[in-house]
């Protein structure tokens, strides 16, 4: 198939307490801790953060952050800055989220100042794309997907690329039980290999990892991974439970 390591990560967004993530965490990494042929994340809320780290520890799971403030310090009441994630062992960061979008603001400037941000940190940012219900009926999907990336990754360089992992979420299919079809995702996961093949290079294009988001769950996402341009998962509600996410991380060890 593809030479694209396959990529499933676990957005918890505002659920779980410090000692609730923990238990979650020690499940997934019984299970699924020490495999390495899919590259897995979990994305605790902040506060969540450090604990996850510690029961993490030792195992080839990696930790994400959900958002980030773009600056490295300063008077930003109530933000996180990249080089505080660093510290705490976050190695990766959820970026454009279309909740954050939506629900605070967060404009494909702003995105972008935070994408760059990561980078300069050496955090690896899942940069999130994805358009509406409103924009898929007019026709206007690919036109906003492509508005999305060209701003959200504008002065990213070629070799920071590759590193950038990038989440295509239809917002009309986060939480909602209504998954894209495997048609409608391809086509959009094979659309923005094409820009990042025309931004960067085609080398870069094809090393990056684009993934699906929107109600993926073990019966859907066989057939979604095994979609050519379809390099894994961005789950909310499976990954609130060890076991239906440990069972999109072997759905995804299946397909690599
Ligand atoms: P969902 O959320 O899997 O619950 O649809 C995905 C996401 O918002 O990242």
């Amino acid at each position: 198939m593809t030479s694209r390591k396959k990529f499933i990560a676990g957005n918890w967004k505002m659920n779980k307490t410090s000692a609730d993530g923990v238990t979650l965490v020690r499940d997934i990494v019984a299970a699924i801790g020490k495999q390495a042929d899919v590259d897995v994340v979990v994305c605790p809320p902040f506060t969540g953060l450090e604990s996850a780290a510690a029961a993490l520890e030792g195992s080839n799971v990696k930790l994400g952050a959900q958002n980030m403030h773009f600056e490295a310090s300063g008077a930003f009441t109530g933000e996180v800055s990249a080089p505080m994630l660093r510290a705490i062992f976050a190695t990766h960061v959820i970026l454009g989220h279309s909740e954050r979008r939506t629900y605070f603001g967060e404009t494909d400037e702003i995105v972008n100042k935070k994408v760059l941000a990561a980078l300069k940190n050496q955090l690896r940012p899942i940069f999130c794309v994805g358009e509406t219900l409103a924009e898929r009926e007019s026709g206007a999907t690919l036109k906003v997907i492509q508005a999305q990336i060209e701003r959200g990754l504008e002065g990213v360089s070629k070799e920071q690329a590759a590193g950038v992992v990038v989440a295509y979420e239809p917002v009309w299919a986060i939480g909602t039980g209504k998954v894209a079809s495997t048609a409608q995702a391809q086509e959009v996961h094979a659309f923005i290999r094409g820009l990042l093949s025309n931004l960067f290079t085609d080398a870069v294009a094809q090393k990056v990892r684009i993934l699906y988001g929107g109600s993926m769950k073990p019966a859907n996402a066989p057939e979604l991974l095994a979609q050519k341009d379809i390099d894994g998962g961005l789950i909310g509600g499976a990954a609130l439970e060890a076991r239906s996410f440990v069972e999109l991380v072997n759905a995804a060890i299946a397909i690599k």
